[in-house]
């Protein structure tokens, strides 16, 4: 598929069949995270995958109750790992680690597309509700978790900015 067909293609998936997602299909989505760019390329991230279905509702109840989470075969959980960047000091620890994990899942949304599935990007979580699940020790903050599965569900139409509004010339101004 054309990159710019994935961009088009992709959206937030809340409905999945129960399908399940074969290895191969999920070692490509794995490999696309693993090519994704990190400062200093430390990768100050991890990756937790999640196929067991009383592990993936407990982490749709750590995310407030957004069950269908739970519907998909498979739930990435991506884990920022600041002691994988000591490089950059402060801002390797606060900050970088932080985009690593953050490039990562969007990298794994848009494989999932280009291989048939689709994804959510889930934000609203209890972080500590989440370390408990997956077992993240308090070193570690988890970023972003991510179902993948089959949509069973429709696009909905979504409004983006203009460009006019998002973007600015040399300077942002007022
Ligand atoms: C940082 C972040 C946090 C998000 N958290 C959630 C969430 O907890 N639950 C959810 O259903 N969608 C969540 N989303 C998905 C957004 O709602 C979605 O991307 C946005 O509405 C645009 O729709 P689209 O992805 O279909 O283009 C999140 C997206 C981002 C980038």
């Amino acid at each position: 598929m054309d990159f710019f067909e994935v961009l088009r293609r992709r959206y937030s998936v809340r409905a999945y069949k129960p399908d399940p997602i074969d290895e191969d299909t999920l070692t490509k989505i794995l490999e696309a995270v693993n090519s994704a760019p990190s400062a200093g390329n430390l990768q100050a991230y991890e990756v937790i995958v999640v196929r067991d279905p009383e592990r993936k509702r407990q982490l749709a109840r750590a995310s407030w109750d957004q069950m269908f989470i739970a519907q998909a075969p498979v739930v990435l959980v991506f884990v920022a790992n600041p002691e994988r960047n000591r490089r950059y000091g402060k801002r390797g620890a606060e900050l970088y680690c932080l985009q690593d994990a953050t490039i990562a899942c969007s990298y794994a949304q848009l494989a999932a597309v280009a291989l048939g599935l689709g994804s959510c990007w889930i934000g609203a979580f209890d972080d500590d509700a989440v370390r408990k699940v997956v077992e993240i020790p308090p070193t570690m903050r988890p970023v972003a978790i991510l179902p993948i599965g089959v949509p069973a569900d429709m696009p909905e139409t979504r409004e983006r900015r203009p460009l006019s509004d998002l973007v600015h010339e040399e300077q942002l101004g007022k």
